[in-house]
């Protein structure tokens, strides 16, 4: 079975997407890799991280790999936090202090569109693939809803009645940003 070294230490997106793949890709984790390291995020794009961090696994394994990187991009903010979203309110900040962080920098602000994109860059036969997932919707004027992480309490994805952190996780994981792009990669990974 072909096997893809995944550039992440977080469990969940590791059993997510082995769970997608199961039977026809097997996903190993960096520390199942013998990886060990802090993996450097200095691009100030998605695809940038996603590419490094893909880089960094291959530069040390030559195996096939992959990488995602995500970011909420909020339209009257220039596309802010976007790349910088997990450390919008400063280094070591947590979820509650970048969410009233946002809310603060949208006070008053009627235009509040904003969408979640996640970039995956695939490295086959060092040869960098990527592929996209996003979903839009709007920011909320408060939180709703204690599910899930991250800014999903006050994003109201278009066309649902209920903010990300109000929906059951597999409703989420059928429509997020992170769902669409690891379909895209499980559809080209099957395809071959
Ligand atoms: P990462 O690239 O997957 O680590 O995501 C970067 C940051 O984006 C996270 O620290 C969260 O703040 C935010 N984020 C990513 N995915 C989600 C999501 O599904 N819901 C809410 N926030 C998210």
């Amino acid at each position: 079975m072909k096997k893809l070294i995944f550039a992440t230490n977080n469990k969940h997106k590791i059993e997510e997407v082995s769970s997608l793949l199961s039977g026809k890709v097997e996903i190993i984790s960096l520390a199942a890799a013998g990886l060990e390291g802090e993996i450097p995020e200095t691009s100030d794009t998605l695809q940038g991280n996603a590419l490094q961090k893909a880089q960094w696994v291959w530069d040390r394994t030559k195996s096939d790999c992959f990488a995602d990187d995500t970011g909420l991009e909020v339209e009257a903010l220039d596309g802010a936090p976007g790349v910088y979203s997990a450390r919008y309110a400063g280094e070591h900040c947590s979820f509650d202090d970048n969410i009233d962080k946002l809310l603060r920098a949208l006070q008053g602000e009627t235009n509040r569109k904003a969408a979640f994109r996640t970039v995956i860059c695939l490295i086959e036969n060092g040869e960098p693939h990527y592929f996209e997932g996003k979903i839009e919707g709007t920011i909320l004027t408060e939180r709703h809803g204690i599910r899930g992480f991250g800014y999903d309490p006050i994003f109201l994805p278009n066309r649902y009645a209920v903010s990300f952190a109000e929906m059951p996780l597999e409703v989420k994981n059928l429509i997020s940003h992170r769902g669409l792009s690891v379909k895209k990669l499980v559809d080209y990974l099957v395809k071959k």
